[in-house]
Order: C-alpha cells, then structure tokens, then sequence
C-alpha cells in the first residue's frame, strides 16, 4: 500500500500534472501523501483518514466556506495562502515545503474537504497502512508508528507473555510520538490506572523502556496530547 503511495509519487515527476487513468489528477495523490505527512497531525481531513485536533478541522471549516458560496478553487487558495503565511505567533509552524508540494497539498484539500464518500482507487490507497499484530519475542514487543504520518501504531493489538518485557518503539514519520502503557483496557480515553512506563516523545528513532508485566490486558498509547484521542493505541494482552 506504501508502495503503492511512493509510485504515484515517481509518476508524478515523470508525467507532471497530467491525469492518470479514471480520471485522478497525480497532483492529488502527491498532494494527498504530503497532506499526512505534514498536517495530519494536526488537522482532521476525513478522506485523508486524519484526526489531528491541534488545529481547526478542515471539513468543518471549509463545510462553511462552500455553504457561503465559495468555490473549492477559492479553497485551494486559501489553503496555498495559510501554508505560505502561517499567522505570526500562531500554532501552525511554517513548513518546509516547496511551492509546488504547497499547490499540490492545496489541491488536494481543495477536493476532499466537506466532499462526502471516500477516494477511491490510486487516490484512496494513500496512507493506508496495513494492520498488524504486534507478537513479544525473547521479552522483546517491537511497535512502529505509523510511517505516514497518520496518528496510529501499525498495530492495533499485540500479545506478550507475564514476566519482563521490553517495549520498543519505532518511529519514522517524522511526527513527535511516544509510547506509554497502562493496565486495563481504556482504549481511547485516559485510564485510572497509573502509567507503567514510557518511551520519550520524539519525531524519529528507536526508544524502549522495560517494564514487568502480570497477566492481563493493557492499554499502549502516545501520550503526545490529540494523538491517543485520534486513534492512536491499541491493547496489549500478557498471557502467563
Ligand atoms: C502543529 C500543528 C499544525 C500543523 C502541522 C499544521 N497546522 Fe494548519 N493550523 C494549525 C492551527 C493551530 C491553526 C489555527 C491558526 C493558528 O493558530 O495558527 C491552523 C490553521 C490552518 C488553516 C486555516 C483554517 C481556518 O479555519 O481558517 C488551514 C487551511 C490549515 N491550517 C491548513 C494546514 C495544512 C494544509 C497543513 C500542512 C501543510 C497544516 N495546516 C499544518 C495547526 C497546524
């Protein structure tokens, strides 16, 4: 699925903005693959599958813009204008982003905020990552964040036997994260229970910590603020 992303990128160097077949413009796909990496965090974006709550969602936001009377190419200008000249003293950082990856970025918005359904083909497999279950081997439970961009492990489960484990986390998106874990199994909202270690929050690189489990079930989650809300933990069952 990756794979498939980072085609559609070599082919948008070699055909520039022209549409592949079914009619999608690589500029979307370019623009979506770039939109998770560097906003997904922060913004939502339902049909790039992103649940970022720093900033406003962008469905929302631009739901009243289109109901105002605005066209989805004033949108896209809007977009290209915010990533150019991000407020002074605001929370969204300028990026380093070329104008061209700002267009494409802005294209894509322009298309899929506020637009009901999902993509689909070519367009549709950006940033889907396929789902694992993370298995302990040797007292070592290896987790990797979602390559992406997305606010997710790649695994939504992971087993583990009763004793010492390493927890280890592996983060190549790019975007700070971390993992923590708690006993219990209180998903997306913030247990009772207290947490029984961490990795530091960092946007790339190898972190673990080791903790010593009884049998039962446990919450993982990035402790980065937003990121557990958006999805981003899963359940760990230790068996003795
Ligand atoms: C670190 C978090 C963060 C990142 C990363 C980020 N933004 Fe933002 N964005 C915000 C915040 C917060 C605001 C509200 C204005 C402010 O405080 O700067 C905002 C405002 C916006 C707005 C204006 C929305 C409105 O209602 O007027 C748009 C459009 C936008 N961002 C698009 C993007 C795009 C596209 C990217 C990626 C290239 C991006 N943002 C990356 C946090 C972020």
């Amino acid at each position: 699925m990756l794979l498939g992303a980072l085609g559609g990128v070599i082919v948008a160097v070699l055909i520039g903005g022209c549409a592949l077949k079914g009619g999608q413009d690589i500029s979307l796909i370019q623009g979506k693959t770039l939109f998770i990496k560097n906003c997904a965090s922060c913004h939502t974006l339902a049909r790039a599958d992103a649940k970022g709550v720093v900033g406003p969602n962008l469905d929302w936001a631009f739901a009243a813009s289109l109901q105002d009377g605005q066209g989805r190419s004033e949108i896209k200008g809007i977009v290209e204008s915010q990533i150019e000249y991000p407020a002074i003293g605001g929370v969204m950082p300028k990026l380093p982003l070329t104008t061209r990856e700002a267009a494409d970025i802005a294209a894509y918005v322009g298309y899929a905020a506020a637009r009901p359904g999902k993509d689909t083909g070519l367009l549709g497999a950006v940033g889907q990552v396929q789902s694992v279950s993370a298995v302990e081997k040797n007292g070592v439970l290896a987790i990797e964040t979602n390559p992406t961009g997305q606010l997710a492990y790649t695994a939504k489960t992971a087993t583990a036997t009763a004793g010492k484990v390493t927890i280890t986390l592996t983060n190549k998106s790019g975007v700070p994260h971390n993992i923590a874990i708690q006993a219990g199994n209180s998903g997306a909202t913030q247990g009772s229970t207290p947490v029984l270690g961490h990795t530091p929050i960092t946007p790339n690189g190898v972190h673990s910590f080791t903790v010593t489990l009884k049998a039962g079930v446990y919450t993982y989650y990035c402790q980065v603020p937003g990121h557990r809300e958006a999805g981003m933990w899963g359940t760990l069952t230790v068996k003795s």
